[in-house]
């Protein structure tokens, strides 16, 4: 049943689960028919990442997703959340389906339902069709029927076997830096493209969900958002920290569960709006998917495109091997906060820990500080539960070291070790933490 924003009865257990997405593992970049994506054309050019990483062989899953199957089950995880590469499905994003493309994703997810593990589909993990960039991408309206269409192919395809789907993962995330700031494909720094492509993506996931759910009968859909506190670095930054948080938080949760923009985008975004479109982007959904890793902090700066810039936690704070804050009390008044501010219940889709870790001398991964990570942010979530947030499930990020965008691979935040060169994967500590935690979970009822 599906209450429009609303209560949904909790009807299952609380589901754990792990997380990926496709440009981040897949690899195969050049096979059996997978068109470019942004980021494939991102990662060639100078100085974009890290080391001139790129995706093109990133961990291989494409190939090895049976290898990874089995790491899942060994976790004891009941749900794998990963996304689908538009670009492997749709070559140019639109018009000809390419079914080596289809049959892989078939592939993966019967053998998912197999091992027992139910599959979470994300339909966009940020790798646009090159081809629809070329035509600008999501700063072009068209984009949000190009993405319908996209929609209502997986549904047909995998709608019998699959019953999870979010729309977007992180979408004011990949706007703001990839629009905004210029970190992450598309490599733009400007405001004008950056607010057509939050409405234009803002209407696709409308668009997406009314495909979803007239396509997959019992579909449970969501769309998966960043929520963080935004701190601002001094007291002269409080406006700098109203705007980020507009951008950061507010610019796709609020217009499509609530029907409105944030107050301080209302003004910037009028002009983009066509009659209609906050009632064609507030559709019925059955869940909130939440990332959250780490409060941010920012400062104004009147030299950048947006007037503010994100800078590094206070030096007193705890950080991670990649410098985020660690404040697990921040997670959990993030959970109540957004329990009472959207009515609906919560899902996790990534939490977890980067560090640039190497195995000891015996070839162990003795990751403590991601072990401590998790135990306090899970340990936060169940506070969260008994302060009344209705959370129902939490995913961890990642369990493989991946592709960490323009971070490359020096970043690491699986479970499981990868060493690139001979892709044998090597489960770290904090894997059989996690099967232990699971496991004892799980017999708690
Ligand atoms: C999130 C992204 C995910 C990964 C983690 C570390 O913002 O959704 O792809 O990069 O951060």
């Amino acid at each position: 049943m599906t209450v429009s924003n609303g209560r949904r009865p909790d009807t299952g257990q609380f589901v754990w689960g792990v997380s990926t997405a496709s440009y981040q593992i897949e690899g195969a970049a050049g096979e059996d028919g997978r068109g470019p994506s942004i980021w494939d054309t991102f990662c060639r050019q100078k100085d974009r990442v890290a080391n001139g990483d790129t995706g093109d062989v990133a961990c291989d899953h494409y190939h090895r997703y049976a290898e990874d199957i089995v790491l899942m089950r060994d976790l004891g995880v009941q749900a794998y959340r990963f996304s689908i590469a538009w670009p492997r499905v749709l070559p140019t994003g639109r018009g000809a389906a390419n079914e080596l493309g289809l049959a892989f994703y078939d592939r993966l997810i019967d053998a998912l339902l197999t091992a027992g593990i139910e599959p979470w589909v994300c339909l966009y993990h940020w790798d646009l069709p090159q081809a629809l960039a070329d035509r600008g991408g999501w700063t072009n309206r068209d984009c949000a029927g190009w993405f319908a269409d996209y929609a209502t192919l997986i549904a047909r395809r995998y709608g019998d076997r699959v019953k999870q789907f979010a729309t977007f993962n992180e979408p004011t995330l990949f706007t703001l830096l990839g629009y905004g700031f210029g970190w992450h494909a598309p490599g733009l720094t400007d405001r004008s493209a950056l607010l057509g492509a939050i409405h234009h993506v803002n209407l696709a996931h409308g668009a997406a969900i009314d495909v979803l759910r007239a396509h997959v009968s019992g579909a449970s859909l969501g769309a998966i958002y960043n929520y963080q506190p935004c701190f601002a670095a001094t007291p002269a930054d409080e406006a700098a920290r109203e705007r980020l948080t507009a951008f950061w938080d507010g610019a796709m949760p609020d217009p499509q569960l609530l029907g409105h923009y944030p107050s301080a985008l209302d003004a910037e975004i009028e002009p983009i709006q066509q009659a209609g479109d906050l009632a064609r982007i507030c559709r019925p959904v059955d869940w909130f998917g939440l990332n959250h890793y780490s409060p941010i902090y920012v400062q104004s700066d009147p030299g950048s495109a947006l007037g503010f810039r994100l800078t590094d936690p206070p030096p007193d704070k705890k950080r991670t091997g990649v410098g985020w804050a660690i404040d697990p009390q921040a997670f959990a008044d993030t959970l109540v906060l957004l329990d009472q501010r959207y009515r609906l219940p919560i899902f996790v889709m990534e939490n977890g820990f980067g560090s640039r870790e190497q195995p000891d001398a015996d070839g162990r991964i003795n990751d403590q500080s991601r072990i401590d990570y998790l135990a306090a942010y899970t340990s936060a979530l169940r506070d969260a539960i008994k302060r009344g947030a209705d959370v129902r499930g939490y995913f961890v990020w990642s369990l493989l070291d991946n592709f960490e965008w323009n971070s490359g691979y020096g970043a690491r935040f699986g479970l499981v070790y990868m060493d690139y060169p001979t892709q044998r994967r090597i489960p770290k500590a904090s894997f059989a933490w996690y099967a232990n935690l699971i496991k004892s979970a799980r017999m708690q009822g």
